[in-house]
C-alpha cells in the first residue's frame, strides 16, 4: 500500500470514505471492532498519515492538522453511531433469545407427603408428650416371651390362638411379628425400672408402632396395622387416673364434646380390664337404627385396665409398692373415627389422592 500523505486531501477523504463504509457494513460488534482496528488502528493509513504531520513545514502542518482532525472526528462520530446501533441490536436480540417463559409448565417434583397414619400417630403421641410422658419404641419382630409370656398369657391360653399370630420360622426361634404394642410396655418398664425403684421416678410412656395379625385385608381389617400403647407405673395410681387420662386423650383427639365410658372386659395383662368406648359421633346415642354404633350409642376405641401384678413382676417391679395402668388403641380406627374414613383399604393402597386430602405435612 502506498503511503498516504497528510497533504493528499483526496486520499484522506477516500480513506475516511472507506472507513465509514466499513463501519456501516459491520454486521455486529465483532466485525465493527475489526473495521475500527483496520481504519483507526496503529497501522491504519490515516494514523500513519497523522503521524507524518510533525515532519511537514509549518504552514502545511496547520492545514494538514485541520484536515486530519476533521477526518478523525468524522470517523469517531461514525464509529460511535454504529456502535450504539449494533449494541441496541444485540440487546434486543439477547432479550428475545434469553427470554424466560414463566407460563411453561414447571418440571419441579412434588415434595411428597407423610402418610396420614404417620402424622396421626405422631399427634396422638404429642398429647402425651405434652403431659410429660416419654415415647418408647420396640422391635416389630418380637420375642414370643415379650409378646405373650411377660404379659401373663398362659402357654396354652386361647388368646394366643385368638390373636392369629405370624410366627417366624423355625418355630424354635421363639420369634413372631408382634401382635400388639403391649410388649413394648414390658421393655420400657425393664429399661426404666432402676430409675423408678432408686429415684422414685414414675414411668409414663406411650409406645406407637406397627402390629401384625393374619387377617385378610378388607374394609375393617388389615394384616399390618398400628397401635398406640400407654403405660403408667407409679406409687398410688388408680383406675381414676386411667379414666382421667383416657378422657383427656379422647377430648384431645376428637374435640371437647367427646364422651367416654369404660366397659368391663378381659385381658390377661390387666386386672380389672375394660374396653374404652366413645359416644357415637354419628347419632350421639339418639338413633336406635344407627349403623355406626348399631344402635348401642357407643363405639369401641381401645382396651385398658390396671396392669396385672404378674406383668410388673416380669419387669422386676414390686406390685405391692407400685401400681400401673395401661391402654392400647388402633391408629387406623382413630383415623376412621376422626376423619370419617369408611374403608381401611384406602389407608394401605398408596393412592396419593387419599393422602393429599390430609394436606402436605412434612
Ligand atoms: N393389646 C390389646 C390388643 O391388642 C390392647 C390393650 C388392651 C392394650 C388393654 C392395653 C390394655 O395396654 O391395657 O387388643
Amino acid at each position: 500500500m502506498t503511503e498516504l500523505s497528510p497533504l493528499d486531501a483526496a486520499g484522506v477523504e477516500a480513506a475516511v470514505e472507506a472507513a465509514l463504509a466499513a463501519f456501516a457494513q459491520a454486521n455486529d460488534l465483532d466485525e465493527l471492532k475489526e473495521a475500527r482496528l483496520a481504519h483507526t488502528g496503529d497501522k491504519a493509513p490515516l494514523t500513519l498519515a497523522n503521524r507524518g504531520i510533525k515532519d511537514l513545514s509549518k504552514e502545511d502542518k496547520a492545514a494538514a492538522g485541520k484536515a486530519m482532525g476533521a477526518a478523525r472526528a468524522a470517523m469517531g462520530r461514525a464509529l460511535a453511531a454504529r456502535t450504539a446501533e449494533l449494541e441496541a441490536e444485540r440487546d434486543a436480540r439477547v432479550l428475545i433469545e434469553e427470554a424466560v417463559d414463566v407460563t411453561l409448565p414447571a418440571t419441579r417434583q412434588a415434595t411428597g407427603a407423610r402418610h396420614p397414619l404417620e402424622t396421626l400417630q405422631e399427634r396422638m403421641c404429642d398429647v402425651f408428650v405434652s403431659m410429660g410422658w416419654e415415647v418408647a419404641e420396640g422391635p416389630e419382630m418380637e420375642a414370643e416371651w415379650f409378646n405373650f409370656d411377660a404379659l401373663n398369657f398362659d402357654p396354652d391360653h386361647p388368646a394366643r390362638e385368638m390373636q392369629d399370630t405370624f410366627f417366624v420360622d423355625p418355630p424354635s426361634s421363639g420369634l413372631l411379628l408382634r401382635t400388639h404394642t403391649s410388649p413394648v410396655q414390658v421393655r420400657a418398664a425393664l429399661e426404666r425400672r432402676d430409675l423408678l425403684v432408686e429415684e422414685g421416678r414414675g414411668i409414663y410412656v406411650v409406645c406407637p408402632g406397627k402390629t401384625f395379625r393374619t387377617d385378610e385385608l378388607d374394609a375393617t381389617h388389615t394384616p399390618v396395622f398400628h397401635q398406640i400403647e400407654g403405660l403408667a407405673i407409679d406409687e398410688g395410681l388408680t383406675m381414676a387416673h386411667l379414666k382421667g387420662t383416657l378422657d383427656h386423650f379422647a377430648k384431645a383427639m376428637f374435640g371437647p364434646e367427646a364422651v367416654t365410658r369404660l366397659r368391663p372386659s378381659f385381658f390377661p395383662f390387666t386386672e380389672p380390664s375394660a374396653e374404652m368406648d366413645l359416644r357415637c359421633f354419628v347419632c350421639g346415642g339418639d338413633d336406635a337404627a344407627c349403623r355406626t354404633c348399631r344402635g348401642t350409642g357407643w363405639i369401641e376405641w381401645g382396651g385398658c385396665g390396671m396392669t396385672h401384678p404378674n406383668v410388673l413382676v416380669a419387669a422386676g417391679i414390686d406390685p405391692s409398692k407400685y401400681t400401673a395402668f395401661a391402654f392400647g388403641m388402633g391408629v387406623e380406627r382413630t383415623l376412621m373415627f376422626r376423619h370419617g374414613v369408611a374403608d381401611m383399604r384406602d389407608m394401605v393402597e398408596g393412592d396419593v389422592r387419599f393422602s393429599q386430602q390430609f394436606g402436605m405435612e412434612i
